[in-house]
């Protein structure tokens, strides 16, 4: 099932560091995926961003206080917002807030409000690396660990103060990604999931290959959603230009002979095998070392097979879960019937190629699972992200 924080309420913990800037991009983030935000904000948060800027973002009021102020009811929001948040995430995390969240202190609004709350809690420290990696900040995120508390890890880099190392706040892109792996359900614990994506390329001289084209979205979505939901996943994926999923082993290989290495390597000690790759039938029959005249071309290059690596791991297979893609341009159900059985799967994605909305490179997808029983389900257009869900689910259920 697909997670989200559409209509969630989430409360945003802004503490006062240079990195508060990134807590506006944030907050717009949440807002795109049509949560209900509201931000808490220390003193020291407002000599870097003004309280404004979040209200007017949140469309919400800032709590900066307890204590009521004119025209304000900040006395009880400490208690009323804890009770109804879905999740909170301190970004950033100085030192300060950290040092007092760990020691149970509440003398402002951030810190009284953490200790009312029973819901997850995201902490992204970001400081100075040296303050960082000292003992005490490194003593009180441990405490907080401890105590149930989700600590991002801070990026390494160029920090404001000129240092370089860790304490930078991850894009606020990553601490989304976070969020929703700590508010998923982790219905795949223990479960070891391999995953291909993204295309081949089958080099006919140092300059010239075949390839196709996959973007990597459809196996990465596969391999995050897989993730959230507690799987120890490996994702094995072709040249692609998306960045490695948080905490997924990722392989990246170029050609479909790499791609089978390393599949097969990991066959063994895995539950369930999606996949989504989009794999070369063919290679240079012998790749030219040197780059092949243009005129000499169509006599220089021959091809040859491709080993079918699902194919192989269908004959391999004891208990796994082996899992396929079909893409065809027409015929999905005969097409993908027929690699289902040859394939020895227990199911078949089919999606039709070539369409804006379905297939390479879209961020939407339109298939029909194929299942080794002869049942099939037609899904509607959808993400493709809610697509990796689905077909998760399918698996859960024993497919
Ligand atoms: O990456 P995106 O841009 O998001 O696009 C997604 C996708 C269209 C690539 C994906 O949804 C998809 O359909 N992937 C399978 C593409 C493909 O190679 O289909 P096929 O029908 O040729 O192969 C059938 C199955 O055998 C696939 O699971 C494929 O990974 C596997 N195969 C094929 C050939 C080969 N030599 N070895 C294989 O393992």
């Amino acid at each position: 099932m697909k997670c989200d924080i559409k209509n969630k309420n989430i409360i945003l913990g802004v503490s006062g560091g240079i990195a508060a800037y990134k807590s506006v991009e944030l907050l717009r983030l949440f807002k795109k995926s049509e949560t209900n935000v509201r931000v808490i904000m220390t003193q020291n948060a407002k000599w870097f961003v003004g309280q404004l800027t979040f209200e007017a973002l949140s469309e919400n009021p800032v709590s900066d206080s307890l204590f009521l102020k004119e025209g304000n009811d900040a006395s009880i929001k400490h208690i009323q917002w804890a009770q109804e948040a879905d999740a909170v995430v301190i970004a950033p995390a100085t030192a300060n807030i950290i040092g007092k969240i760990a020691g149970g202190i509440a003398d402002d609004a951030l810190s009284t409000f953490i200790l009312a709350v029973t819901a997850p809690i995201l902490i992204c420290p970001s400081m100075n690396t040296n303050m960082y990696e000292s003992k005490a900040v490194q003593r009180n995120l441990k405490t907080l660990k401890k105590d149930g508390f989700t600590i991002i890890d801070p990026s390494e880099g160029e920090l404001a103060c000129g240092t370089t190392g860790p304490g930078r706040m991850p894009e606020p892109e990553e601490i989304l990604d976070r969020l929703l792996w700590r508010l998923s359900p982790k219905d795949l614990q223990n479960k070891k999931i391999l995953v291909t994506a993204g295309p081949t390329q089958e080099h006919l001289d140092p300059v010239r290959f075949i390839s196709n084209p996959s973007s990597g979205k459809m196996g990465y979505a596969i391999a995050k959603a897989a993730e959230y939901r507690g799987a120890d996943v490996t994702l094995v994926s072709g040249p692609s230009q998306l960045l490695d999923p948080v905490n997924v082993n990722t392989i990246r290989v170029k050609s479909a002979e790499e791609m089978g290495s390393a599949v097969f390597e990991q066959f063994e000690t895995v539950d369930i095998v999606i996949k989504a790759a989009a794999v070369s039938d063919y290679r240079a029959d012998e790749q030219a070392k040197q780059k092949i005249k243009k005129d000499a071309i169509e006599k220089a290059v021959s091809l040859k097979k491709n080993i079918d690596i699902l194919k192989e791991l269908g004959k391999k297979k004891k208990d796994q879960i082996l899992v396929g893609f079909a893409a065809e341009t027409e015929s999905l159900e005969k097409n993908a019937g027929k690699k289902l059985k040859d394939k020895n799967l227990d199911m078949i994605v089919g999606n039709i190629v070539g369409g804006p909305t379905s297939g390479f490179a879209a961020d939407t997808n339109v298939a029909t699972l194929f299942y080794k029983d002869g049942k099939k389900e037609s899904l509607n257009e959808m993400s493709k992200e809610a697509l990796a869900h689905t077909i998760l689910d399918r698996i859960i259920k024993g497919v």
